[in-house]
């Protein structure tokens, strides 16, 4: 995989941040997604890869760009599949609350877990809990063995939960075992994520999110040599046969980053709104500056990159 493609990436999500970013706070998420996707579409065509979206924007008859199986780039370059969320935090951007992103990651042919669109238990943690965390565990033994990894108490830990019903259960469990809870609105890939950056205040993601959502973590987390297991969350038979189609049979089966995103991974981030990873699109006279992540697995660099966009020389946004 050609190193340089990752700066092309950070290119690819600095574009769709910059669209959607004129749409923070507006309380227009399908524009905002729109934009987002239609400048992440464009940037795409300048890059010299043979792409093939697999983890997109829905099934083709339900979105006009960006849909599973889209062909995307020059068509002259490495044959690679790519996995897209070109605004992660819908809501959270057309409310202008913290943490939505746009984000893409990129591997060797085959490499993604065609995830359905469905529910996706997950655990997230950073390098120093690598091979530590079980999703069959308790979340208290979870914490108890995060906390003996980083040599801490459980009432320093952080853990980031999506603020639904459906974990309040766990919710009540992680505060009597004593740790710190940040409940989100939206958005668990930046957090999954933050998890693996140390000083982030983040120590684990915790809860069910969408399955799309866990490849495009699992990428990054990879790169980062954290860890992260994530089992797929049937709701009704329909599910169960959607994901037959898309060749899984195993319905119990623990993912690791490995089985949800295999190969030699680029992924890249650029921040929309503010979060815990990235800071959101700021916009000034003549331009804006944007904050961005670029890893590989390859090399495991981490690059966080600020840019400045002139609108007077580069009025594409
Ligand atoms: P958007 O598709 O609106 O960007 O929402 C993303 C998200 O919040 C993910 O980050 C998360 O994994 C999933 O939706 C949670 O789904 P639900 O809102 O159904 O609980």
């Amino acid at each position: 995989m050609d190193r340089n493609l990752a700066l092309e990436l950070i290119r690819v999500t600095e574009a769709a941040a910059l669209a959607c970013g004129r749409w923070v706070g507006k309380g227009d998420k399908m524009a905002a997604d729109q934009a987002a996707t239609e400048a992440m579409r464009r940037t795409l065509e300048a890059i010299d890869i043979c792409g093939t979206v697999v983890i997109g924007e829905g099934e083709m008859d339900e979105a006009p760009m960006l849909y599973i199986g889209e062909k995307v780039g020059r068509g002259n370059g490495h044959e690679v599949d790519i996995a897209v969320d070109p605004l992660e935090g819908t809501n959270i951007c057309s409310k202008g609350m913290n943490g939505s992103i746009a984000t893409i990651a990129l591997t060797t042919r085959g490499g993604f877990l065609h995830a359905p669109d469905m529910y996706m238990e997950k655990i997230a943690v950073g390098p120093s809990c690598k091979g530590v965390i079980d999703i069959n565990l308790s979340p208290t033994e979870n914490l108890r063995r995060i906390a003996e990894a980083k040599s801490c108490y459980i009432e320093d830990l952080t853990v980031v939960i999506l603020d639904r019903p459906r974990h309040d259960k766990a919710v009540a469990e992680i505060r009597k075992a004593g740790a710190r809870i940040h409940l989100i609105s939206d958005g668990d890939v930046a957090p999954a994520i933050a998890a693996a950056v140390e000083g982030s205040g983040v120590d684990m993601l915790f809860g069910i999110g969408g399955a799309p959502e866990g490849v495009l973590a699992a990428s990054a987390l990879k790169c980062m040599g954290g860890d992260m297991h994530g089992r797929l969350v049937f709701m009704n038979n329909e599910e169960r046969d959607r994901a037959r189609q898309m060749g899984i049979d195993d319905f119990d089966k623990i993912y690791h980053c490995e089985d949800l995103a295999g190969g030699d991974v680029v992924f890249a981030a650029t921040g929309v709104t503010n979060g815990d990873l990235l800071h959101g699109v700021r916009y000034y006279s003549g331009g804006a500056e944007t904050h961005s992540v670029v890893m590989r697995s390859r090399s495991r660099t981490i690059r966080f990159i600020k840019s400045r966009h002139s609108f007077d020389f580069k009025p594409l946004y």
